[in-house]
């Protein structure tokens, strides 16, 4: 037997029965809805007892668990942050009482030594492909472009829209003409639609949607076909996440693109734990997920329906 392996065996055994906190952000999205399903399924598995606590969108609701999670003397805290700014007091009193935070699928603007880790996407990476897929799929035409933002504050929405400016940028024919906050739901996504829809004259010069979730682009698919319009063809619509019903809608031509976002943050982040709980080992600041492009061209029914068996 190893050193390395007497660590693990050492390690797995720590880590049986740890109480982990988990404050998610709520459940306005599929992606969300699935990322609870595979931390809880995750925890499941590994013999830890998930504290799972609902924030419904409120940074408040977030920062009250993390202190009742501090209280309650917890082994670790899960953080999906609905926004980026605001946490240094309740980080600092985890900090303080030796819990290790780990940051899930969201970015917070404090100094990195409050938190153990954040799992995510390179989140300004991902509005960077989105857009590099719609600069080569429009070929130099005009593209008057509508875009549906998520969460204002949250570091989704300003990254992605960040990184889908840097890539239209010095292409003079792709302009984005309306931009709007529709929370990451799909029922705002719709709204808002219909007001770029009205705003726009019955929307026949809008060449193409940019959601900042695939939840925005379904809704907003609805709107487009309410309005007399062929989504996928009269608007294109490229979006983030890869959830299931955006390959529904990829295979039925009312859709795209989309950018894959991981829904297991969990994984990576319990791996971090037990590494951590072991020996001390420290991961590195941020542990990446990958960010793949899908398009009609990779087989939109087996993409949804892979995920449909994995439980999304
Ligand atoms: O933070 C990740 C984003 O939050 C997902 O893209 C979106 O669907 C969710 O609500």
């Amino acid at each position: 037997t190893t050193v390395a392996a007497l660590a693990l065996s050492a390690g797995a055994a720590l880590a049986e029965g740890e109480t982990i906190g988990f404050s998610q952000i709520g459940s306005e999205s599929g992606w969300r809805a699935a990322e609870t399903t595979l931390t809880r399924s995750q925890a499941e598995e590994r013999g830890y007892q998930l504290q799972f606590s609902d924030a419904q969108q409120r940074q408040e609701n977030q920062i009250a668990a993390i202190r009742s999670f501090v209280a309650q003397g917890v082994d670790a805290i899960l953080l999906a942050p609905v926004v980026a700014t605001g946490w240094d007091s309740v980080l600092q009193e985890a900090a303080e009482a030796e819990i290790p935070v780990v940051l899930l699928d969201r970015q917070v603007d404090s100094a990195d030594d409050l938190y153990l880790t954040a799992v995510g996407s390179d989140l300004v990476h991902e509005g960077e492909v989105a857009g590099q897929w719609l600069v080569d799929e429009v070929a130099g035409e005009p593209c008057r472009i509508v875009e549906l933002q998520g969460t204002t504050g949250s570091s989704p929405a300003i990254d992605r829209k960040t990184g889908f400016e840097n890539a239209i940028a010095g292409h003079d024919n792709l302009e984005i003409v309306r931009s709007q906050t529709a929370d990451f739901t799909r029922a705002r996504g719709k709204e808002v639609m219909e007001s770029f829809l009205q705003a726009e004259g019955g929307g026949a010069d809008i060449c193409a949607l940019y959601a900042h979730n695939d939840d925005m682009a379904v809704g907003a698919i609805q709107a487009i076909k309410e309005a007399g319009l062929a989504p996928g063809t009269d608007i294109l619509v490229v979006s983030i996440d890869a959830v299931p019903d955006i390959f529904q809608a990829i295979a039925a031509g009312e859709a795209n693109a989309t950018v894959e976002l991981t829904p297991n943050m969990a994984g990576p982040a319990f791996d971090a734990l037990e590494a951590y709980w072991a020996d001390g080992t420290m991961p590195e600041k941020f542990i990446q997920t990958e960010s793949k492009l899908y398009t009609a061209a990779d087989d939109p029914q087996g993409e949804y329906d892979r995920r449909k068996d994995l439980g999304y």
